[in-house]
C-alpha cells in the first residue's frame, strides 16, 4: 500500500488493453503518464521515450480502465472508528480500484455541518490516496424535520445531500430539500423506505420471511417513496438520485421517469444484483442489509435495468460493522455489508449475462457515478489527470484469504471465489495502490 502524495515523474503502461466507455476505446495501447497527467495514449505511444527513469508496467493480459467512483460508502468517522475510519476506508477504496469515494452522513455525530464536512475532507487529504467527497445530511441530525445549510455543506466540499440510513419521509421537507439543492445543482439522494410500512422488519417480505418467522419489509415500501419523489422532482425541476434500489418496481418507476426526461438517476449495489432473500435462510446476519435482499424477479429486473443504463451506477453501500453489531439474533443485528474491496471482483462475472457489457460495467462503476456527483469523470485521454485502475481479469481468489484493508469483515462474500482483481490504482495523478510486484 502506497497512499502516494507526489505523482511519479514518468509512468508507462506498456501494451495494455485500455477501455474507456466515454469514447468507445477498447484497444491494446501504451499509456504514458508524466507528473500525474496522461500525455500519450496509442499503439507504441511509449516507443522512443527514455524508459530508464520511468516506472514501466507491462500490461500484457491486463485491463486499464478509468478508476472507479463510489457514490455510497459509510466510513464511520467521526464516531464509530472501531468499525472503520477515513484512513482504513480510503485504503480499502484504493485496493478496490477507487479514485473517489462519496461518504454518507450517518456518522456520529451526523454530518450536518460545515465543520464535520471540512474535518472529513482534511483528514482524507492528510491521508492521501483516493479523494473523499462528503454527502451532507438533508436534515439536521437526520431527524427529517429541519433542513441543513446546503450552501455551507457544499462550500465545505459536499457533492450531494442525503439522510441515507433513514428516509426523508415528510413530503414537504423533501420538496424543500429538492428546491434548495436545485440552487446548487446538487442531487438529493434518497434512502427510499416508508418507515411505517417497514416497522419492525428485518428482511424482505415474502415466502422466506414467513418461513423464518421474521417481520418483512415489503417492496412497496421502497416503490411508494420513489414514485412520490419522482413526482416531487418533476414538480420542482430538481436532481433526484435513488440510493441502493432493490425492487423491480423501483426500476420500472425510474425507467418511466427517465423516458420523460426527468433528472432522475439511480444506483444498485452488488449484493442486490447477486443475492436473493434465500441467503437469509440460515439466519446469517451477514445477509441483513437495508434495503433487504429481494427475489429472483427483482434481480432479473435490476440486471436488465443496469445493462440498459436505466440504473446509472453501481454503488457499494460499503457499510462496515463489527462483530458486536453482527453476532446477534437476526432481527437485532445491524444492517449492512462491507463492499469497497469486493465490488469489481463480484460483478466481473456478470459481464456477458443479461446484456451487461464490460464497457457498461466500467461506465457504471466510474464515469456515470462521477457525473451524478458532479465530479470530472476519470478518462483515459491525453491531457487528463491520471485516475486509472489496472485489473488482472484472470485473477481467482477468495477474499478471506487476501489482504483486506477495511477494519470490518461483515460480508457473506468473504468465502466466495471471485474473478478479476485490481492490481494498481492511480488517484489524483499518483499511484495509491500497487500489487504489480506480487506474483499473479
Ligand atoms: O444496510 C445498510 N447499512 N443500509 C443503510 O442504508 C445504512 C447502512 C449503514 O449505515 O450501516
Amino acid at each position: 500500500m502506497t497512499p502516494g502524495s507526489e505523482p511519479e515523474t514518468l509512468v508507462i503502461f506498456l501494451g495494455v488493453r485500455a477501455i474507456d466507455p466515454s469514447y468507445h476505446l477498447d484497444e491494446v495501447v501504451d499509456v504514458v503518464i508524466e507528473k500525474g497527467t496522461i500525455t500519450r495514449v496509442g499503439r507504441d505511444a511509449a516507443a522512443g521515450l527514455d524508459q530508464t527513469q520511468a516506472r514501466v508496467i507491462p500490461g500484457g493480459g491486463l485491463l486499464l480502465v478509468p478508476a472507479f467512483v463510489d457514490l455510497h460508502a459509510h466510513l464511520r468517522e467521526p464516531g464509530q472508528e472501531y468499525k472503520e475510519d477515513i484512513s482504513s476506508g480510503l485504503n480499502a477504496a484504493a485496493a478496490g480500484g477507487y479514485a473517489h469515494v462519496c461518504v454518507m452522513a450517518n456518522t456520529k455525530p451526523v454530518n450536518d455541518t460545515r465543520a464535520i464536512t471540512e474535518m472529513m475532507v482534511s483528514k482524507a487529504r492528510a491521508h492521501g490516496g483516493p479523494s473523499l467527497h462528503p454527502i451532507g445530511a438533508v436534515t439536521k441530525g437526520m431527524r427529517g424535520e429541519e433542513l441543513t445549510e446546503f450552501a455551507d455543506l457544499r462550500d465545505a466540499g459536499a457533492v450531494a445531500v442525503s439522510d441515507d440510513g433513514v428516509c426523508v419521509m415528510n413530503a414537504a421537507v423533501m420538496r424543500r430539500a429538492l428546491e434548495y439543492a436545485r440552487n446548487f445543482d446538487m442531487p438529493v439522494v434518497q434512502h427510499a423506505e416508508d418507515h411505517d410500512l417497514t416497522l419492525g422488519a428485518s428482511m424482505h417480505e415474502g415466502k422466506v420471511s414467513a418461513m423464518l418467522g421474521l417481520r418483512g419489509w415489503p417492496r412497496v415500501a421502497e416503490d411508494i417513496i420513489i414514485a412520490r419523489d419522482v413526482l416531487l422532482a418533476e414538480y420542482v425541476g430538481a436532481k433526484y438520485h435513488a440510493a441502493h434500489i432493490s425492487t423491480l418496481g423501483s426500476a420500472r418507476i425510474i425507467s418511466e421517469a427517465k423516458s420523460r426526461g426527468l433528472k432522475v438517476t439511480a444506483e444498485v449495489t452488488p449484493h442486490h444484483l447477486l443475492l436473493t432473500d434465500e441467503a437469509v435462510l440460515g439466519y446469517d446476519t451477514g445477509c441483513r442489509v437495508n434495503p433487504p435482499l429481494r427475489e429472483a424477479e427483482d434481480i432479473a429486473a435490476l440486471r436488465r435495468a443496469l445493462a440498459e443504463g436505466v440504473i446509472d451506477a453501481i454503488a457499494t453501500d460499503h457499510a462496515p460493522h463489527s462483530r458486536l453489531e453482527k453476532d446477534l439474533e437476526f432481527s437485532e443485528a445491524s444492517p449492512g455489508m462491507m463492499g469497497l474491496e469486493l465490488c469489481f471482483g463480484l460483478l466481473f462475472d456478470l459481464v456477458g449475462k443479461d446484456g451487461l457489457t464490460l464497457s457498461r460495467l466500467i461506465d457504471a462503476m466510474s464515469q456515470a457515478p462521477a457525473r451524478i456527483a458532479g465530479l470530472r469523470p476519470p478518462t483515459i485521454r491525453e491531457g487528463a489527470l491520471a485516475e486509472l485502475t489496472l485489473i488482472d481479469p484472470g485473477a481467482r481468489y477468495i477474499p478471506a484469504e487476501i489482504e483486506l484493508f477495511s477494519k470490518s469483515r461483515n460480508s457473506p462474500f468473504l468465502t466466495r471465489e471471485l474473478t478479476a482483481r485490481p492490481l494498481l490504482t492511480m488517484a489524483r495523478g499518483s499511484i495509491v495502490y500497487d500489487r504489480t510486484g506480487e506474483k499473479h
